[in-house]
């Protein structure tokens, strides 16, 4: 064995060993081999996926593409399609959109553009924690303000923070996890006032109330992220694109050392659903719908409290400790994304809106919970 090497990979271990990754817990499969079940019986309710779309109307897509595709070409002329389709949807010029590998790749090509080691991150808390991962990768540091009791942005604290050191700023509207839009007020304040780039995470908007897209021009320094794989159901194939004015939106194009980051068969997907954009209408209107019906049936549970929500999930706060339900839960095969303590509630969930059976099977494990 080379001794040398030996040392130098222990060393780049150590270092790497810093380095948080995320975690995606227990898996469908493995819950099923568990309780020894049909994968079919488990109710997965914990990673925001939309299944209100209509399956078979996008697996009739999927295979259209597969008959017009070749596979052995780099994609190309896909990428200004999806592009073009894009423009029509957001109504934005074509020099405003960026495509990339869905809204995680994106978030570690601004990260990996703009943060460099030592600089300031500053975010708030609880959100989404794929930036400060990126982040603390970057050796950046990352600074997240708490959130006010109402779960709205604490803007005089957030501008304190502004700096010659802050290069990086991260909102994320409606928010993951607690599922509500910022007031666009405060998001105005603080990205005008903001000495560097500003992501603003829009991965739910299409089941919210608004968007900043419409008003891109006025923000030069603002990254607006979306995705294709919430409101469009297509979570699996990855794909997401940026929204940001002309200069930065080139910086994200011409400065990403991977010419192709997404694979063609994924575009062309992303082409087909947006050419029939009523699959996604259709989903997102009776998801708004089930949602509405969600929060009140787990309201009128004993011991469960659901916040109004304008996403694709619901956030709960529970009276018994969160490992209790969480493992229950589990027992029942019912699969939810743990929180804990968040601000002021000490059992947080965050919730998919699944469809009304799933939904009706979390509801009477919750209930039987407090018979146990
Ligand atoms: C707020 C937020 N942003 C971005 C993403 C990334 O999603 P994707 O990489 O599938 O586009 C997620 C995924 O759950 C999210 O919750």
């Amino acid at each position: 064995m080379n001794e040398l090497y030996s040392k130098w990979l222990e060393q780049k271990k150590l270092k790497l060993q810093t380095i948080d990754c995320y975690s995606a817990g227990v898996t469908p499969e493995k819950l099923a081999q568990q309780l020894n079940v049909d994968i079919s019986k488990i109710v997965k309710l914990n990673f925001n996926e939309n299944i209100f779309i209509n399956r078979s109307r996008q697996t009739f897509l999927l295979k259209q593409v597969a008959d017009e595709i070749d596979l052995r070409m780099y994609p190309e002329d896909e990428v200004q399609k999806l592009v073009e389709k894009l423009t029509e949807y957001l109504n934005i010029p074509e020099d405003y959109i960026v495509i990339g590998n869905a809204g995680d790749e994106l978030l570690d090509r601004i990260i990996r553009i703009f943060v460099e080691k030592d600089d300031i991150a500053l975010s708030f808390e609880p959100s989404f924690v794929i930036p400060q991962l990126c982040v603390k990768r970057q050796e950046g540091e990352y600074v997240k303000v708490p959130l006010k009791n109402n779960f709205q942005l604490d803007v005089p604290a957030m501008l304190a923070l502004f700096s010659e050191k802050t290069h990086l700023l991260y909102l994320c509207s409606p928010n993951n996890p607690t599922s509500n839009q910022m007031n666009p007020e405060d998001i105005e304040i603080l990205a005008k006032a903001f000495p560097g780039i500003v992501i603003l995470d829009e991965a739910y908007s299409e089941f919210a109330n608004y968007s900043f897209t419409s008003r891109i021009r006025e923000f030069p320094n603002m990254i607006i992220l979306r995705t294709f794989s919430k409101a469009f159901g297509l979570a699996m194939l990855r794909l997401g694109y940026a929204v940001a004015n002309p200069e930065i939106a080139e910086i994200l194009t011409k400065k990403a050392p991977q010419p192709y980051p997404v694979s063609g068969f994924t575009i062309r997907m992303g082409i087909k659903m947006l050419e029939n954009i009523d699959i996604m209408q259709t989903a997102v209107a009776a998801l708004t719908t089930e949602r509405g019906k969600f929060i009140k049936a787990l309201n009128q549970i004993e011991g469960v409290q659901a916040f109004d929500s304008q996403a694709d999930f619901v956030l709960i706060n529970t009276k018994l400790p969160a490992d209790l339900v969480y493992e229950k839960l589990l027992k029942h095969g019912v699969m939810l994304k743990k929180w804990g303590k968040l601000l002021q509630y000490e059992n947080c969930f965050r919730v998919t809106v699944g469809l009304p059976e799933s939904n009706a099977k979390l509801i009477e494990a919750l209930k039987q919970l407090n018979e146990e």
